[in-house]
């Protein structure tokens, strides 16, 4: 059995294995036509289910012979132009390399004896975003697992922050589309049920701030403490950022914490034409990004940050075993004094290696790319009589529906909407997302990868309008 730990021993036999495994999915990547191969949970199931995990095969290429039925054959496929769907992107090869350096080497961020460089260059990584934001000389932050946790560790701090011993009495303000791990982060930190005040949009889907200052007003009146306001900069469905500049003002005016959440926009820090959009976030006390959404990133590189490197103590215990307090004042850096998390992958590494591969200029330049392309989308819908869409967007997703010249029945065009979606993802020929617009079923693209064209746009249009009509037909037959 020893000789599957990797060591120096072992050494020919990973490089043979790894490469094994890397030749197998370069093959898969290269002759993969769509995106999905439709599976049903029913079909796939019983394969993982016959699975005995007591029966070891104890050959890799074994092994991965199985793991193509099982994994690879119908796995959803990020990289394919036709997956238009949520918030992945195709991942660049410098980030795929680090993923596979850290993951043998398996340094743990948590502490200096367990990562050494590792930590230096996660603090770099760091230090970089925040000069890209611009959130001045006492800033700090780490890296997490995903926009949720940066959220909740952001609104942690927020919490801690806030002058009051109530926790019944801290309001979070946020707007009617941001990400529900805002709600979520509420529950999680032990807030009461109408901690989270909804502040209504505008026609773009942005914040309304008027709105915000009414509701920030009418909280201080009622002896509440506005514990923070969180400003979305790229919303999920809409893409939309939320006014930084007047927000920041308000919160500057109730002496509120600013979080914004950039999980999405984040990619315009790199942008080399729209960065202008994330003005006002350098006035945040706390910002998340998400670098495994639009910094093509492998799954999961995200990061925290804030303006005072002092808020983050409220994330820091120390144990004897592990960080000792006197460490602190030998300047070790543990990391773990900053994070939610004790055991962390070095998932920084993989945005190190894709900015000395790429450059900050790389990244931007595709984010500029696909965001130009949802431009594109967004003609292509406003000019084509089957859809109605719903904004122009300011990053790169598409909301929109399709809206059969001959049904006025909104409830039947969400069944054929609902039908279509679900009959694309079933061929396998596409995948979108779809979400809710007041009580009205949508679809969605999200547009992250540069290898779409406007023309594969175009045909997922057709071939949803097909499906959608299709539905209709039949809808029509079954009612005669
Ligand atoms: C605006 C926004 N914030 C936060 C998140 C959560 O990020 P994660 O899925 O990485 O936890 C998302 C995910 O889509 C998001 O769109």
């Amino acid at each position: 059995m020893r000789s599957h730990l990797l060591n120096d021993t072992t050494a020919e036999q990973y490089r043979r294995s790894v490469t094994d495994g890397v030749e197998r999915v370069a093959a898969k990547l290269a002759t993969t036509e769509r995106p999905f191969t439709g599976v049903t949970v029913d079909a796939l199931a019983p394969v993982i289910d016959a699975i005995d995990l007591d029966k070891p095969l104890h050959d890799t290429a074994a092994v991965l012979d199985e793991l193509e039925d099982v994994y690879l054959r119908d796995a959803i496929y990020f990289h394919h132009p036709r997956y238009l769907a949520h918030l992945n992107c195709p991942v660049v090869i410098p980030a795929v390399l680090g993923e596979a350096v850290l993951s043998a080497v398996n340094s743990s961020l948590d502490t200096w004896d367990q990562s050494a460089g590792g930590t230096l260059i996660e603090r770099k990584l760091i230090d970089w975003t925040n000069e890209r934001i611009g959130l001045g000389p006492a800033a700090d932050g780490v890296f997490t697992s995903g926009g949720t946790q940066s959220n909740l560790q952001a609104l942690l701090l927020a919490r801690e922050e806030a002058k009051t011993d109530t926790l019944a009495k801290l309001r979070i303000f946020s707007s009617e589309v941001s990400h529900f791990s805002v709600k979520k982060s509420a529950k999680l930190l032990g807030l009461g049920q109408d901690a989270v005040v909804s502040i209504p949009v505008d026609h773009d889907k942005r914040m309304q701030t008027v709105a915000l200052a009414r509701e920030l007003e009418r909280c201080k009146q009622d002896g509440l403490v506005p514990m923070a306001v969180v400003a979305t900069a790229g919303t999920t469905d809409f893409g939309s950022i939320d006014p930084l500049p007047e927000i920041a003002e308000l919160c500057e005016q109730f002496g509120t914490w600013m979080h914004v959440d950039a999980a999405y926009g984040c990619g315009l820090l790199a942008s080399l034409k729209h960065r202008d959009r994330l003005n006002g976030i350098e006035r945040a006390d706390s910002v998340t990004v998400d670098y495994h959404k639009s910094f093509f990133q492998p799954v999961s590189s995200s990061a925290v940050l804030v303006r005072d490197a002092a808020t983050l103590r409220h994330a820091t215990y120390h144990a004897e075993y592990l960080n000792p307090r006197r460490m602190v004042e030998e300047r070790i850096p543990n990391q773990v004094d900053k994070s939610l998390q004790t055991t962390r992958r070095f998932d920084a590494l993989k945005l190190w290696m894709t900015l000395r591969t790429m450059g900050a200029d790389g990244i931007g330049q595709l984010f500029d790319e696909v965001c130009e392309l949802a431009r594109e989308g967004w003609k292509l819908l406003a000019g084509d009589p089957r859809f109605d869409v719903v904004v122009e967007p300011s990053l790169s997703t598409l909301v929109f529906r399709y809206i059969p010249g001959s049904v006025t029945d909104p409830a039947e065009i969400d069944r054929a909407n609902l039908y279509a979606r679900k009959a694309l993802f079933a061929s396998g020929d596409a995948i979108v997302a779809g979400t809710k617009v007041g009580a009205r079923h949508y679809l969605k693209f999200t547009l992250l990868n540069p290898e779409t064209q406007a023309s594969d746009i175009a045909a997922v249009l057709d071939l949803i309008a097909g499906h959608a009509e299709q539905y209709l037909g039949e809808s029509l037959d079954r009612a005669s």
